[in-house]
């Protein structure tokens, strides 16, 4: 008996399976190219996504030695948002706009116009809309591609698409449906009057399902390419982020998760729809009925680590000189950091380095190093670099907090979770205890679960996630009340900077 998680990612998509234990049997990736045809454009062509999915099912049932049929259940995750258009047949009609393209400002601010502000928006759909999301795509297509337009049937987000070709059905569940700024949160439908407001056919969106449940099956043809058997079910899943919370079991309110990758990401799971409130926190609904998620996404967490590396510590002979064999250039630069004092000595790090989405809904901020001096050395600059990261993720932890959340247990997942430097400076800037978990296979994992409890084998989510998921290590602040003193001195000095900047950094996008 296996249940498989499909992860459609930015960059390959994975394959996984695993046994009703919750322990993995073999995973396969597969890669695929990313288009930027013009700047700020970001683009996939769909049929590369199901090549690499194909290719990826195949792989994972031969890694494990297993046949198709011993497959129960299948679950979707993926890259949220992305805008995949089919005409009547079922053809793709452009090249999938994704996530990442930045081309919809124009389109964003429509929305709020036709919405009649701000407020009406997060009455109707919960967020206002950011370039990422779905519905600012469909509007620019119309504007600007008008005879492509003109022959869609069909809307469907990344994953979703996966699921036509797996069984002919359109549908999409809630989390990633919320991600398309058309559905009502609150209720969990459709938002007709939102689709008004923008005059997008309802016809074209699929049926709305919640995580777990089956939504269809793998048609005749799909067995015949996968190598999976005709009629196994497949259910909701989710968008990559609520995927990857179930899989770390973060599925109850008082359990936070932090995501440091490329960008760093700060989930919440939440027990009531929220008050509408004036607030830089997406809420969406969560990969669990009746439960929702605020979230607060960093653009570049590990990404300006990376930076640092690249562009200022490689190459440099202090650094050059500790890394050998065994020591990787991270581990070197986050052991030098943890040589310095606490605040840097006076030198902060803005992290803001591809603009950013929360807590600044700003795509000109920019990167900065404050409060130089020649008394600073590579470790310094290490330090400031890792700081700035945590205290851009502590923004959204306060804003969290201050829309009621209490936040005891932050669980950590990405490279960057790897570091017990960094798990003890998480810890003492946001004040919580950080845990590591057993499992770290993301949100194919997640979805694997979900397909578990759509086919009756763990009564819910929540019994899923306790069946499998364990707390593997706890870092707790320092008992040391100094510490915490001196971040939040150094935290007081960072939050004062972006305001301060501002104006320097339009002139400098400029
Ligand atoms: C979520 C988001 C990303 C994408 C790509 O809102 O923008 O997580 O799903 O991974």
């Amino acid at each position: 008996m296996a249940l498989l998680g499909i992860d459609l990612g930015t960059t390959a998509v994975k394959a996984l399976l695993i046994n009703e234990a919750g322990e993995t049997l073999a995973s396969a990736t597969v890669d695929y190219p990313l288009y930027t045809p013009k700047p700020l454009w970001s683009e996939q062509d769909p049929a590369d996504w199901w090549r690499g999915t194909v290719e990826a099912i195949q792989e994972v049932l031969a890694k494990a030695g297993i046949s198709g049929s011993e497959v129960r259940a299948v679950g979707l995750s993926g890259q949220m948002h992305g805008l995949t258009l089919l005409d009547r047949d079922g053809n793709v009609l452009r090249p999938a706009i994704l996530w990442n393209d930045q081309r919809t400002a124009a389109q964003c601010d429509e929305m709020v116009q036709r919405a009649g502000g701000m407020l009406r928006l997060r009455q109707l759909v919960a967020n206002p809309p950011t370039t990422s999301y779905t519905a600012p795509k469909i509007l620019w297509v119309r504007e600007n591609e008008p005879e492509i337009y003109a022959r869609i049937a069909h809307v469907l987000l990344p994953k979703d698409y996966i699921r036509y070709k797996l069984s002919g059905e359109f549908a999409t569940e809630v989390g990633d449906a919320t991600g398309m700024a058309l559905l009502d949160v609150r209720n969990r439908c459709w938002s007709d009057e939102m689709l008004r407001l923008l005059e997008i056919p309802r016809e074209w969106l699929p049926r709305c399902a919640e995580s777990h449940e089956p939504t269809a099956q793998v048609s005749e043809a799909a067995a015949r390419e996968t190598g999976l058997a005709p009629g196994t079910p497949i259910v909701g899943g989710s968008g990559d982020q609520p995927a990857a919370a179930v899989g770390l079991g973060s599925v109850r309110e008082g359990i936070v998760n932090v995501t440091l990758g490329t960008s760093g990401v700060v989930f919440a799971s939440v027990e009531h729809y929220p008050p509408i409130r004036d607030t830089a926190i997406e809420v969406f609904c969560h990969a669990v009925p009746n439960t929702w998620f605020f979230m607060g996404v960093m653009l570049s967490a590990g990404g300006s680590l990376r930076w640092h590396r690249d562009v200022v510590a490689l190459g440099h002979p202090q650094l050059v000189a500790r890394v050998s064999g065994e020591t990787a250039p991270y581990d070197v630069l986050l052991q030098s950091a943890a040589e310095v004092p606490i605040g840097a000595e006076g030198l902060t790090f803005l992290p803001y380095l591809t603009g950013e989405r929360t807590p600044h809904r700003d795509p000109l901020a920019r990167g900065a190093f404050v409060g130089l001096t020649l008394r600073h050395t590579q470790s310094h600059l290490a330090r400031a670099v890792i700081e700035g990261i945590s205290f851009g993720l502590r923004d959204s932890i306060e804003l969290m907090r201050a829309l009621g959340l209490q936040v005891n247990e932050v669980r950590a997942a990405g490279g960057g979770a790897r570091s017990t430097v960094w798990r003890q400076m998480l810890a003492d800037i946001f004040q919580a205890d950080i845990t590591l978990v057993n499992s770290t296979e993301g949100g194919a994992f997640g979805v694997a679960l979900l397909a578990g409890v759509g086919i009756g084998i763990w009564r819910d989510t929540r019994e899923a996630c306790d069946a499998v998921i364990r707390v593997t290590s706890r870092t707790s602040p320092s008992s040391d009340p100094t510490v915490r003193a001196q971040y939040d001195e150094a935290y007081a000095r960072f939050r004062e900077l972006y305001p301060a900047l501002k104006p320097a950094f339009v002139r400098a996008a400029a």
